[in-house]
């Protein structure tokens, strides 16, 4: 990171204390997961702590003050020889403040003395409700221990709020340097997708073809997936988290790929689905098309005129245009949408936020019950589909079809920006890259 990326964060905390008030705020970071023994899994921080610090360490937490005097404190490892010859290097308090731009620093260690000195006095703790028992406990005995000391005039905060309801109205809109990141993880992915879709052949296990997609993560610097690849042959394409990915692909089979990468924090979501032997078959054609269609529609519903379900319910209705051509719903468009009939065959939202977290913060409705204006700075993914399990009523020609098109969408000014352009989706420029 450059000194302006420390100042974004920075200036992060600063909207966040003017947000809460004389509250005060505490994030802690995600914890590190032993494996077994002393094998860990690899380290993914805490999205809010990451958003607010752009701190990567564990075994740190943040406390930000609101009120007459506001600051931030950084809570982290100290400086540990012994430590970084084994697991490498440590920040440590001193460090962390220069580079950080904390008001103060201090071992973790210390946090229980500190935090019960500090918030003595503010009404209202802010923190990640609910998340993990132990934080909840923590939270709630600091505030008991604060109220025994009641006599001695010291005042224990008396309310509680999730602190997702001042935060997550900040992740959901992007700056231009959360942006700038979001179209190079979108970049990579795509890159990945687009190797998967040339490499891929029958007779080969998906397995093998996960290995490119995170060889060209990996060689472009990502060190984690942004969530488990599904490389999904077949039918295994109607099993929606399908991950398994152990099966060895058909002569004839579409796969459907739903792989990302996480950038500095970011994800990418990318779904593509294409035909092993090279050549969409009329069918494969037919509801390929079909989906493809569903996605234009929703697309064009992406623009700040529109609200957060309008790409969903237009992608809905080419989806149960395309059902009932197909003879798979029977009715009226509103019947089928009104029984929800549709949803044997596409079960899940046409797309969701995307950001630090590759399902993002951020609520879908206003407090009023409305879905959301989409507003510039918004991320999220366009992903209709279609998945068609064995079923004596469908004809047996459909069965195991398993669709899914996804990408991922910055809202502009007027209108959006597609940040994963890069990998081709049309059926022409999908059968073109395989020819290559
Ligand atoms: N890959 C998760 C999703 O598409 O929502
Ligand atoms: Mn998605
Ligand atoms: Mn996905």
């Amino acid at each position: 990171m450059n000194n302006k990326n420390y100042q974004e964060f920075k200036k992060r905390r600063e909207v966040l204390t003017n947000k809460i008030g004389d509250g005060v705020a505490i994030i802690f970071n995600a914890n590190e997961v032993i494996r077994n023994r002393d094998s860990r899994y690899s380290y993914r921080p805490d999205s809010y702590f990451h958003y607010f610090s752009g701190f990567t360490e564990p075994q740190s937490a943040l406390i930000i003050l609101g009120g007459k005097s506001p600051k931030t404190i950084l809570f982290c490892r100290n400086k540990d020889i012994e430590m970084e010859i084994w697991n490498g290097f440590i920040y440590g308090p001193k460090k962390a403040k220069e580079l950080f731009l904390f008001d103060e620093t201090y071992d973790i260690s210390l946090l229980d003395d500190i935090a019960l000195k500090e918030i003595a006095g503010h009404e209202k703790i802010y923190y990640r409700a609910g998340q993990d028992v132990l934080i909840d406990q923590k939270i709630n005995y600091w505030i008991k221990q604060l109220r025994e000391k009641n006599r001695s005039g010291i005042k224990a905060p008396y309310l509680v709020e999730d602190i997702s309801s001042v935060a997550d109205e900040m992740r959901l809109i992007k700056s231009d340097f959360e942006i700038d990141i979001m179209r190079r993880s979108a970049e990579i992915a795509s890159l990945a997708h687009n190797r998967a879709i040339k490499f891929a052949k029958p007779h080969i296990y998906e397995y093998e073809i996960e290995a490119e997609i995170l060889h060209e993560f990996m060689r472009h610097g990502i060190r984690s997936p942004a969530y488990q690849s599904i490389v999904a042959s077949g039918g295994n394409a109607c099993t929606l988290h399908y991950v398994d990915n152990n099966s060895k692909i058909q002569d004839g089979d579409l796969i459907l790929i739903d792989a990302g990468c996480e950038l500095e924090g970011y994800a990418s979501d990318i779904s593509r689905t294409f035909p092993v032997s090279g050549k969409y078959t009329k069918i494969q054609k037919d509801f390929y098309q079909m989906v493809l269609d569903a996605q234009s529609a929703a697309l064009k519903k992406i623009s700040p005129k529109h609200q957060w379900n309008d790409p969903h319910e237009a992608a809905l209705s080419v989806l149960i245009d395309g059902f009932k051509e197909f003879g798979l719903c029977h009715g009226s468009r509103d019947e089928i949408y009104e029984t929800g009939a549709y949803k044997e065959f596409y079960m899940h939202r046409t797309g969701h936020w995307l950001g630090l977290d590759v399902h993002d913060a951020g609520e879908y409705k206003n407090i009023s019950d409305e879905w959301k204006q989409l507003k510039p700075g918004m991320t999220l993914t366009v992903e209709p589909g279609c998945y068609i399990r064995p079923s004596p009523k469908i004809s047996k020609e459909f069965w195991n079809i398993g669709i899914r098109i996804e990408d991922d969408v910055l809202v502009t000014q007027d209108g959006h920006e597609v940040l994963t352009k890069d990998s081709p989706k049309t059926i022409e420029a999908i059968e073109a890259l395989m020819a290559k």
